[in-house]
């Protein structure tokens, strides 16, 4: 057998369960030093069921140690998504010997009769091990499907905010507390936007400027299935939060999709970040359509890159810019500069897993990108079309993988006001391409024939050259 975190498909950059199944992150939260990811797991098998809590603790976002199991299901209760707050001032009177103490606000399940709702669990020991809470639920509408409680401090109101999910509905309800037990309903927002499929995995994070200056607030939720690539995928609003209601801005750009393929689901942010740190996103990157039926051994699962979010205002209005952690990773730079006339030129070859910045000015081509050759009739083709303005990823020719819908082309609107730039990531099965500055992400898993590729740069039409400026990192597997 391969040797551990070196099979085929295995991420070398991204997290992923050392084995058995894993979907949406979990209790994103910075304490003590340490970066904690809690994550729905099933510790007993590769596919979803006896949903746990799984555990790793990170000190650069990167390299990721995974912990025993946190919260075990039990008989009575699968342990669905939540987060996890730093008791700085023992609010809820669970913190032991007045120092803070971890609570985490989960979904507990159940399946007969089918009922959700939240539920705490406590530790004392940065995460290690857990106790439920002695007066569990805390907060229970009595209906079937109410889950995936937000929870982070509000500065502003001095209490706990919660965004959590009523998925049927379409809306997701604010409710206060003053001590994370007793919560009093706020307000609700939704239906809006996309109302497909169920809501799920509220999100509300504020968000500074890029120049610092101001904030807002984005509400992210994941709708599945139905979102705009197929199946699960994430819309995000822009706009304020007054202590009680969250305001859609009326700005252009305050609705769009936090990313633009098809595999980034249930993104959260991480609670209690240093000053001056980032609001940081870290998805699942998966898709509920295909996730049971990915090849790959003894685990399935992985999380997208961690991404530093920030806010951008410019003549197109808002933009929410994600831009990839990977400062800790990065080995070997090379600068690349091409200049092409010819349809296609080899920029480089690779074995490792490579993060590539291009400034690409395409002159009178009209299609250009990369394609991505994992042997000669294997291929991943990034796009960008300037007849369109759109960007593309088709993995169409990229896998062998024949379960439904995963064969895809994804697509997302780009502005002609924006510069023509690609941020990529690659990886042994993952793509992860940011656009124009960051403005448009857009993250499909590949699962390619070999660990080998050959990066190819082309264009179509036009006689002018198209040049491309720019920097290509080997990134330094977080496994050795
Ligand atoms: C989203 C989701 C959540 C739920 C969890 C169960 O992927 O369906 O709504 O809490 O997964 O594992």
């Amino acid at each position: 057998a391969p040797a551990p975190y070196n099979e085929p498909f295995r991420p070398q950059v991204h997290f992923s369960p050392r084995e058995r199944w894993m979907n949406d992150p979990n209790g994103l939260v910075f304490f003590e030093g340490e970066y904690h990811l809690f994550f729905q797991h099933n510790p007993l098998g590769d596919t979803p069921g006896h949903i746990s809590w799984g555990h790793a603790v990170s000190t650069d976002l990167l390299h990721w140690h995974e912990l025993p199991v946190a919260i075990p299901a039990t008989d009575k209760e699968l342990v669905f998504t939540g987060s996890v707050v730093v008791d700085e001032k023992n609010s809820s009177h669970q913190c032991e010997n007045h120092q803070p103490c971890l609570v985490a606000i989960y979904t507990a399940h159940n399946d007969t009769p089918h009922h959700e709702a939240q539920a705490l669990a406590v530790s004392q020991d940065r995460g290690r091990t857990w106790k439920r809470f002695s007066g569990n639920p805390v907060l229970d509408r009595n209906v079937p499907e109410f889950r995936d409680p937000g929870v982070t401090w509000n500065d502003e109101t001095k209490s706990w905010l919660m965004v959590v999910s009523l998925p049927n509905d379409h809306k997701v309800v604010f409710y206060t507390s003053p001590d994370l037990i007793e919560w009093t309903e706020l307000s609700t927002f939704g239906p809006a936007a996309t109302v497909s499929g169920q809501w799920e995995c509220p999100n509300l994070l504020k968000i500074p400027t890029a120049d610092g200056k101001q904030s807002l607030y984005a509400l992210k939720i994941g709708v599945n299935p139905g979102s705009l690539q197929g199946g699960s995928g994430e819309q995000y609003f822009l706009g304020t939060f007054d202590g009680h209601h969250f305001t859609q801005s009326s700005d252009p750009g305050s609705h769009g999709w936090t990313d633009y393929g098809k595999d980034s689901y249930c993104a959260i942010s991480f609670n209690h970040l240093p000053a001056g740190e980032p609001p940081t996103l870290i998805g699942w990157m998966d898709d509920w359509q295909y996730a049971d039926k990915l090849p790959t051994v003894p685990w399935r699962g992985q999380m997208t890159i961690p991404r530093h979010l920030a806010l951008l205002k410019d003549a197109d209005g808002l933009a929410l810019q994600q831009t990839p952690v990977t400062a800790p990773i990065r080995a070997k730079s090379t600068s690349l500069v091409a200049s092409i006339t010819q349809p296609t030129t080899t920029l480089f070859t690779t074995d490792q897993p490579t993060e590539l910045t291009l400034t690409i000015d395409p002159a009178d081509a009209q299609t250009f990108g990369l394609r991505l050759y994992s042997d000669p009739a294997h291929w991943t083709e990034v796009a960008i079309d300037r007849t369109t303005m759109k960007l593309s990823t088709d993995r169409t020719h990229a896998t062998n993988i024949t379960a439904p819908d995963f064969p895809a082309r994804t697509e997302a609107p780009l502005s002609p006001n924006r510069p023509l730039d690609l941020h990529l990531i690659l990886d042994r099965s993952s793509v992860e391409v940011f656009a124009q500055n960051g403005t448009t992400a857009m993250t499909n898993l590949t699962m390619p024939t070999t660990q080998n590729l050959r990066v190819e740069l082309f264009r179509t039409q036009g006689t002018h050259p198209l040049k491309v400026i720019g920097q290509r990192w080997t990134l330094r597997s977080v496994w050795s």
